[in-house]
């Protein structure tokens, strides 16, 4: 069935249109142009379509857009202005977060296309847990696929980014 529907995204609240039964990724993408979740496998198995809904990871690839309306959205675009909040600094919003920042210091990507996902599984990880374990980042990370076999740099990755954080929200 049409009909309109609010939805907040990255902090700015959107009406669409269209079937209640469209996936969020496709909304994300084709009416709000967020590229950052991309389309996998389209049946929950791979993680790049991942985004946070009020902080924890999901994947919008299954997700009908009208079970998230009232909801809050992060997606990869939505990561500093995220970031910027926890440290409620609104001057640092144009700053990547830092695990952005530890994807390229680290150099993680190589095709990419798995990244977005990767990167918004572990912004979920590192809200709830400071400085995990590597066991516990490989738990966290383990429903997401990598064709290009990033995994040890991602582990890396987060490891910087955790240290980063909390190195910061000390301060
Ligand atoms: S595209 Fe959604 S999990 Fe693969
Ligand atoms: S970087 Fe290519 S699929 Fe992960």
């Amino acid at each position: 069935m049409a009909t309109k529907l609010k939805i907040r995204v990255n902090e700015h609240v959107h009406e669409v249109s269209g079937s209640r039964d469209t996936p969020l990724l496709y909304v994300l993408r084709d009416e709000l142009h967020l590229i950052g979740p991309r389309f996998g496998c389209g049946l929950a198995q791979c993680g790049a379509c991942s985004v946070l809904l009020d902080g924890k990871e999901l994947r919008s690839c299954v997700t009908p857009v009208a079970a998230v309306a009232g909801k809050s959205i992060t997606t990869l675009e939505g990561l500093p202005a995220l970031w910027a909040r926890k440290r409620k600094s609104a001057g640092a919003a144009q700053e990547l977060h830092p695990l952005q920042q530890a994807w390229i210091d680290v150099g993680v990507p190589q095709c990419g296309y798995c990244q977005s996902g990767m990167m918004i599984q572990a912004a979920d990880l590192l809200s709830t847990t400071k400085n995990p374990t590597e066991h516990r980042i490989r738990v966290a990370m383990n429903g997401h696929l990598c064709r290009c076999g990033t995994y040890p740099k991602i582990l890396t990755a987060i490891k910087r980014a955790a240290a980063v954080m909390a190195k910061e929200e000390r301060a």
